[in-house]
């Protein structure tokens, strides 16, 4: 059966990421580089780092990887590594980096060192590719008591930076609900912080992280945006909640190199028809083996989505990111032109898009 849309079409959109975790973007080649320069022992050659039996397996090497960035010249080096990988791979335009502060204190870098690293790192990037970039302060819930997770959100408001704009709450979800960690997003709130968190990830049974995490996040955490959100989908009510409430949802297509979920575009398709707003994004891609391209070729290939939809992902994905209203009209405008002159060169029929 002929594709409804090029793979090219859609690798070449124009895209926002909104759901990135920097330690899950670092290139195999780099970790095995730094972590022989810090004489740091890795449990595989690079060209299997990434091949993690499961869930556990996954953050743990995630926590591994992290332990090579030691530097702010190595905060800098993965942040533009990334984008550098995101544009060629996909047309990344702006991107909002996850990063979790602990991950990285045990080899001696302090929060405004890390950073300052990020921060340079994106400024290259804009220098070089005209992305824009953002950083969320992420919780692991695994690893973090709620005192800790305050903690964390005093250390980012007490070393503000512009670029730090929200806070997250990623690891498993079964570790406990949402409202365990009430303190440190009430904190976050106070400051004018954005506020997203995993929520009913499927990497979980429907008791450890059930579709009423989404109304915790909603009501308790105040979350303005929700990362994933499959789970969700067992609850009709808590479906027709999250059409209504009309948050931004930040799916991922592609979860493993060696166990990928085969069901999560056909739930992708499910919230995307139940009416939600959502984003399409990479998670962890060079741990998943994916990058910003694969996750759309693979999720239209699987539902047979059109150029239309393609359209919306793109445009979807400046509406729910945290910039500001200004550079949000300045994406919006980039993407018009790219997305007409892509539809041009394809010969798909520019529906009207939304001003
Ligand atoms: N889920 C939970 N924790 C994570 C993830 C995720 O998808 N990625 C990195 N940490
Ligand atoms: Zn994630």
């Amino acid at each position: 059966m002929a594709k409804a849309v090029a793979d090219d079409y859609l690798r070449r959109i124009p895209k926002a990421e909104l759901h990135c975790h920097l330690a899950g973007t670092l290139r195999a080649t780099t970790v095995a580089e730094l972590a022989k320069r810090y004489g740091m022992t890795l449990p595989r050659p690079a060209e299997t780092l990434y091949q993690w039996p499961d869930f556990d397996g996954f953050l743990e090497i995630l926590r591994i990887a992290a332990a090579v960035l030691r530097t702010p010249a190595d905060f800098t080096r993965a942040v533009y590594e990334y984008i550098e990988d995101a544009v060629r791979d996909g047309n990344l335009k702006h991107v909002e980096f996850f990063f979790n502060p602990d991950y990285f204190y045990p080899n001696g870098i302090d929060y405004p060192s890390q950073v300052a690293g990020m921060v340079e790192g994106l400024r290259q990037a804009k220098e070089r590719f005209g992305v824009s970039g953002l950083l969320i302060c992420c919780i692991d819930r695994s690893t973090n008591t709620p005192s800790q997770a305050v903690e964390i959100v005093e250390t980012a408001i007490a070393h503000r930076r512009d670029q730090v704009v929200g806070i997250g709450l990623d690891g498993a979800e079964r570790a406990g609900p949402p409202a365990t960690f009430a303190e440190a997003y009430a904190l976050a709130r106070r400051a004018g912080l954005h506020r997203t968190a995993h929520c009913c990830e499927d990497n979980q049974t429907l008791a450890e992280a059930p579709p009423t995490n989404y109304l915790i996040c909603r009501d308790v955490l105040h979350c303005d945006r929700i990362d994933h959100g499959y789970n969700m989908l067992a609850s009709d009510f808590v479906m027709a909640e999250a059409r209504r409430d009309g948050l931004y949802f930040t799916p991922c297509a592609w979860t493993s190199l060696l166990h990928n979920r085969p069901h999560r575009p056909r739930r992708i398709r499910r919230m995307v028809e139940a009416g939600l707003n959502v984003t399409i994004n990479t998670d962890d891609p060079a741990m998943f083996g994916t990058n910003l391209g694969h996750g759309f070729t693979t999720l239209f290939e699987s539902n047979g989505w059109g150029p239309d939809k393609a359209r919306t992902f793109s445009l979807n994905s400046i509406e729910g990111s945290w910039l500001d209203e200004s550079a949000k009209a300045a994406l919006r405008k980039t993407f018009r032109r790219e997305i007409a002159a892509l539809d041009k060169e394809f010969g798909y029929e520019t529906a009207a898009l939304p001003v």
